[in-house]
């Protein structure tokens, strides 16, 4: 049963792909001396007007471009991949599911000395003869709440408004099991898939300072807060959900390539994002996330840029408050962030009664990051229309709407698992 297991490992093999997974530092120019493009800017055209014919132009010229702009102007850049990362398994129950999983309870540290440590719960299909495509992902209230597990240990920092059995902002016992409809763990399991998540609080608590979390211990002397292009929390979270990949890709249960990504609203803007800056993900499903991560900041249609920035400002860097009134100065938008993900597929999955999120405007989207994965050379959304509730539609670029309501349910799983079984061939392999 429960075996206290402590082991140190070092992980290694992150060299040469964890420094590539950062933009070179790129400048560009005030806010104010953007040209406004009416519609969503095309992805195959450089900032300074070159058309982009090539895969090697994409590759080498465009997409460090994208990445520079959409840190610059909207979620900020978040540091390097931190040295010193370290894991430590400290709890597994090989008799998880009456059997049929392992659970592993895994903390990962980074330097600096200090900085916060992220508690994955990670739990993983027991029998395979190769190993097990995951999803990661972050969750809004702790890892106690998804699981009937008393061993599973509470969250220690913050924790928002909502949470169930939460005091003063602190988890407790009575939290456990309370959101175990959202993350379908055991179905995935039945499905041969892997699931890594942790609370996103563990990075960076969602409120609107940045003297906890991650912020503070990589912000430069006589700095109190991120710099006006430095990381807010949805990149801060992005980066978190890199620290579970670098401990993904060593753990022998785990297949590296078939890593796939999941978050709900505002953890699936930090899905979208994480997969952007991140090619060991492999996939991304970002579930109604709508404005700052699936639906067009050009839109009149739910949540504007002003709206978001109003309510959640630390959410992005702060120069991307100075496109409020004006976010056709934008020189990106979303589906910019849906290309910077091409080849590899993404899935935006939306419920009728959420327009919020902005389903219809989410379809154009992807519709507008088509001709990136045409240029790679594989098939994008392969559909013309919205799809009618219920039918999941699309090649490397999947739409499904449901009808029902904001919220991640056991039954938007199916989709995940058809999604990812669709472009993870094997994965059901025992
Ligand atoms: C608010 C916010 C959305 C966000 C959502 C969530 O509704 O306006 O942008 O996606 O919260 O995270 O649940």
């Amino acid at each position: 049963m429960n075996r206290l297991a402590t082991i140190m490992l070092v992980i290694a093999s992150l060299g040469s792909a964890r420094r590539a997974l950062h933009a070179a530092e790129h400048e560009f120019p005030p806010v104010s001396q953007l040209s406004p493009h009416a519609n969503l800017p095309d992805p195959l055209r450089m900032f300074d007007g070159r058309r982009v014919d090539t895969t090697e132009q994409w590759r080498d010229e465009r997409r460090p471009e994208l990445k520079g702009l959409v840190e610059f102007y909207m979620y900020g850049a978040a540091p390097p991949a931190p040295h010193g990362v370290q894991s430590r398994i400290e709890r597994t129950d090989d008799a998880y599911f009456g059997g049929k999983a392992t659970k592993k309870e895994v903390t990962i540290s980074f330097d600096p000395k200090g900085a916060p440590e992220i508690h994955l719960l990670l739990i993983v299909p027991n029998g395979r003869k190769r190993p097990a495509p995951a999803f990661v992902g972050l969750n809004f209230h702790g890892n106690h709440t998804l699981v009937d597990d008393p061993t599973v240990a509470l969250p220690a920092v913050w924790m928002p408004n909502g949470t169930p059995g939460a005091v003063d902002h602190r988890a407790t016992d009575a939290g456990r099991g309370k959101e175990i409809g959202v993350w379908n763990l055991e179905g995935s399991i039945d499905r041969g898939y892997a699931v890594a998540t942790f609370y996103c609080g563990d990075v960076d608590p969602d409120k609107p300072d940045f003297s906890d979390g991650v912020h503070p211990h990589y912000l430069p002397a006589g700095q109190t807060k991120p710099g006006p292009h430095s990381w807010g929390t949805i990149a801060a979270w992005a980066w978190g959900i890199s620290r579970a990949v670098d401990y993904l890709v060593t753990d022998e249960a785990i297949d590296p390539r078939r890593i796939a990504v999941v978050g709900h609203s505002r953890l699936g803007k930090t899905a979208l994002l994480a997969a952007a800056m991140d090619e060991r993900i492999a996939l991304a499903i970002p579930l109604q996330a709508g404005c700052g991560g699936t639906a067009p900041s050009r839109s009149t249609v739910g949540e504007s840029v002003r709206q978001i920035n109003d309510h959640f400002p630390h959410w992005f860097c702060d120069t991307f408050k100075e496109f409020n009134e004006q976010v056709e100065r934008l020189p990106f938008d979303q589906h910019s962030l849906v290309a910077l993900v091409a080849p590899r597929p993404v899935l935006f999955a939306n419920a009728v009664e959420d327009q919020w999120a902005n389903p219809a405007g989410q379809f154009a989207v992807l519709r507008a990051a088509e001709p990136v994965y045409r240029l790679l050379g594989v098939g994008g959304q392969g559909v013309e229309r919205m799809p009618e509730p219920g039918r999941l539609v699309g090649d490397r670029l999947g739409y499904f709407i449901r009808p029902g309501k904001h919220s991640m349910t056991r039954q938007d799983w199916e989709v995940f698992w058809d999604f990812a079984d669709q472009h993870f061939q094997e994965a059901n392999e025992k």
